[in-house]
């Protein structure tokens, strides 16, 4: 590929930031982070910008910490971007001189992050910079950082100096903690152009390399090392590469030195254009897997693929212990926990565009069913208890405690005690992911026991009413506004389903015998179970009005007291509590995010096309949409309900929730399970795609702006082309 050309000229490909913008630092480096699954980094500038809001972070999937008294987080990983440009005596800083030309641009069809400046000093010495990186798709442990400076007028001394430091301390602020995770082991810097640096997580005793291998360029001559003082003339072009390996291990293993230094080594021998050209046919094999193509306006093809992008740029590879969390590798918000945002938001576009991807994300949690185990047993319950906000070990990791944003007093946080329904949402999506992929393998080896497992939580979970009725008593449903809530109709809905698969999967006779059999010795499970789970589900309280279709959110909650709906149509930027009150925003009928709508999706079958529409009526008007979940979802089903006007505006909101920081906070990261929603909103919503038979089916309707929708996927091993318009779907098995 040519480098040196500039914008690339596909702009529905390409993020582009065309001037500086000193407020929204932050912002743009969530929107220009990079990822390949197991390394994520912000789009942080490469030279230090100390004292500024900037947060340079790069994190990896899977490496948890936790430090005394806290919880377990993602922590920033050692600093290997920052690179130290003096130009004829003056540091290049954007925040002094002139900055004559400035542009930076997400390449996103060959997954590349470019920065082009001309910069004049403020002596007035002029000089072009050029930024490269990239993340490689090719090979997860590896990371590439090209630096290349021209001085135009000037001729003198050039200094380039590239940093490989401890990470710093954390500055800490809400959730965030405040000391550093790492301890050093070892670090080294050798004469063939090889630094490293071998550390431990404090707690989780986890080693990590971070090795790499940098090298100069300038006139024609190749330096190897991390520092050069070098004299230039006017036009002669100098570059600084680094081919960087992060390498981690198991608890108190030895640090994979060795390893990680050959790896950089070997891509650097191998050299920039090679790593630069696997990268990008990984990347665009990638987008032949993934691209959803609409003819209509350049800006919403754009949007829809800066949302693909950045997700199926984290999905962890075969073999690693990791899902993703809220804002995937890209902030510290949710301190990388993983939600159930992972299997409702985010698991559907992989279990068809990714399958083994999508395994990975529900082998995550086989793996912590263990700890799922622990927090039943520790309730008083029986089977596994999935964490609202799982970590490592399964183990519940959601606060209990956290300080209130105005005051500073502590709030209890009740969502790991009471948000049950995640119990169901993990087969639900093992489900779901089965349907796409036939992956029976799976289904014997690892999800019989998530079943069942979970369908013993909610056979011990339920407690019998007077008249004999199975009630989920003192829960809460996606909708967090409302605590202590009986029957909540999403939990009990998904429980019930959950019952049932895991009854009719104890009686599929297509259930390999020896293995079926050895997994009801491990489990002891006794031949009533599955009886119990039949009938507990037969009895379980499920609110649905015959008559008028509506479905009660939870007891009483449609007797509570309405906010008005100006209130709520309002536009605003701060969150509903912040205009009504906590009291209100606890009692009323008001709704942080989709619930029975998103119920409705998941279970369509179990509902009629009028009681979804009744419920959408119902709950849409009154949802302030407080969860970036929450727009997406109303996409999807309004898309289902043929309101195509309606769906439209949701999907805009959520096509541009991070674009245009439509919720205020995508500086502390990107909104990954809005990413997720944006593609089930296209593919199921828009293009109303059904995997339920032998092969997908499609009836699509489409917005009015857009003539067309083409997408592909993998079905049962088998790859189709989904062609939409405005007069059908055309279904094609593709090579
Ligand atoms: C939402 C949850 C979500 C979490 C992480 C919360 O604000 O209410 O549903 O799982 O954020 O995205």
């Amino acid at each position: 590929m040519n480098l040196e050309e500039a914008l690339p000229p596909d702009d529905r490909f390409t993020i582009v930031q065309n001037e500086m913008d000193w407020l929204r630092l932050p912002f743009w480096e969530s929107i220009f982070s990079l990822s390949n699954g197991l390394i994520g980094m912000r789009g942080s500038f490469e030279e230090p910008m100390p004292g500024t809001r900037s947060r340079p972070m790069t994190f990896m999937a899977g490496l948890y910490d936790t430090l005394p008294a806290a919880l377990p987080e993602l922590p920033a990983l050692p600093d290997w971007l920052t690179t130290r440009i003096v130009l004829g005596g003056s540091a290049f800083d954007l925040r002094l001189g002139q900055v004559k030309q400035f542009t930076r641009w997400l390449d996103m069809k060959c997954g590349l992050l470019r920065r082009e400046v001309i910069w004049q000093d403020p002596r007035g010495r002029t000089t072009r910079l050029s930024f490269l990186r990239f993340a490689s798709l090719a090979d997860c442990s590896l990371s590439v950082l090209s630096v290349r400076v021209a001085p135009l007028d000037w001729s003198g001394q050039l200094e380039l100096e590239a940093d490989l430091t401890m990470p710093p301390v954390p500055a800490g602020r809400g959730r965030e903690s405040s000391r550093s995770h790492f301890e050093l082991a070892k670090s080294q810097s050798r004469a063939d152009g090889t630094c490293w640096l071998a550390t431990r997580t404090r707690q989780t005793r986890r080693p990590l390399v971070v090795a790499g291998a940098y090298e100069a360029r300038t006139a024609g001559e190749s330096i190897p090392g991390r520092a050069f003082i070098l004299d230039v003339e006017p036009g002669q072009s100098c570059r600084l590469d680094r081919y960087m390996t992060f390498l981690a291990d198991a608890p108190d293993a030895e640090p994979p030195t060795k390893k990680a230094r050959h790896v950089a080594a070997a891509a650097w021998r191998e050299g920039f254009d090679a790593q630069l050209d696997r990268h990008v046919a990984a990347c665009q094999e990638m987008w032949n897997r993934i691209d959803v193509e609409i003819d209509g306006p350049a800006e919403d093809q754009r949007a829809i693929r800066f949302n693909l992008f950045q997700l199926a740029t984290l999905c962890p590879r075969p073999g690693d212990f990791a899902s993703i969390g809220p804002r995937g590798l890209t902030g510290t918000r949710y301190l990388g926990h993983i939600f159930w945002d992972a299997e409702i938001y985010m698991l559907p576009f992989f279990s068809l565009t990714n399958p083994q991807g999508a395994r990975t994300l529900l082998t995550y949690r086989y793996r912590t069913l263990e700890g799922a185990r622990r927090k039943a047993k520790a309730n008083g319950y029986r089977g596994a208890q999935y964490a609202w906000e799982s970590a490592d070990t399964g183990d519940e990791t959601c606060p209990r405690w956290l300080p209130d944003p105005q005051t500073g007093n502590p709030i209890r946080i009740w969502c790991g005690d009471l948000q049950d329904h995640i119990t169901a949402d993990v087969p639900y999506a093992i489900d779901q992911y089965l349907k796409a992929t036939g992956d029976e393998a799976f289904l014997w080896d690892y999800a019989a026991e998530i079943f069942f497992e979970t369908a013993r939580f909610w056979a011990s979970r339920v407690s019998r009413n007077d008249a004999g009725r199975a009630d989920i008593l003192d829960t809460m449903g996606p909708d967090e506004f409302h605590i202590h809530v009986h029957n909540d109709a999403y939990t009990n809905y998904l429980a019930r389903w959950n019952l049932l698969a895991a009854a009719d999967l104890y009686d599929n006779s297509a259930f390999p015998k020896a293995a079926r059999q050895a997994l009801i010795a491990r489990l002891a499970l006794t031949p009533d179970e599955p009886g119990t789970w039949r009938e507990v589900a037969a009895n379980l309280t499920l609110p649905h009005d015959e008559k008028t279709g509506l479905v009660n959110q939870s007891a009483g909650f449609t007797d509570r007291a309405d906010v008005s709906p100006d209130i709520l149509r309002m536009p605003r930027r701060v969150p509903i509590i912040d205009v009504i009150g906590p009291e209100l925003t606890v009692e009323a009928q008001v709704l942080k995010q989709a619930e029975v709508v998103i119920l409705q999706y998941l279970l369509e079958n179990y509902f009629d096309k009028r009681s979804r529409e009744v419920n959408f009526d119902y709950y849409e008007p009154r949802t302030s949409h407080d969860s970036s979940l929450s727009v997406s979802a109303h996409a999807l089903a309004a898309a289902r309900l043929g309101r195509i006007e309606q769906a439209c505006d949701y999907l805009h909101r959520a096509l541009y929730l991070d674009l245009d920081d439509l919720v205020g906070t995508t500086a502390d990261g990107l909104h990954t399970a809005n990413t997720g929603g944006v593609w089930l909103s296209l593919v199921f919503g828009f293009a109303g795609l059904s995997i339920e038979g032998d092969r997908p089916t499609a009836t699509p309707r489409l917005p009015a702006a857009w003539r067309r929708l083409r997408f592909t996927l993998t079905h049962h091993g088998q790859r189709y082309t989904i062609d939409c318009t405005c007069d059908g779907a055309r279904i094609e098995r593709a090579p």
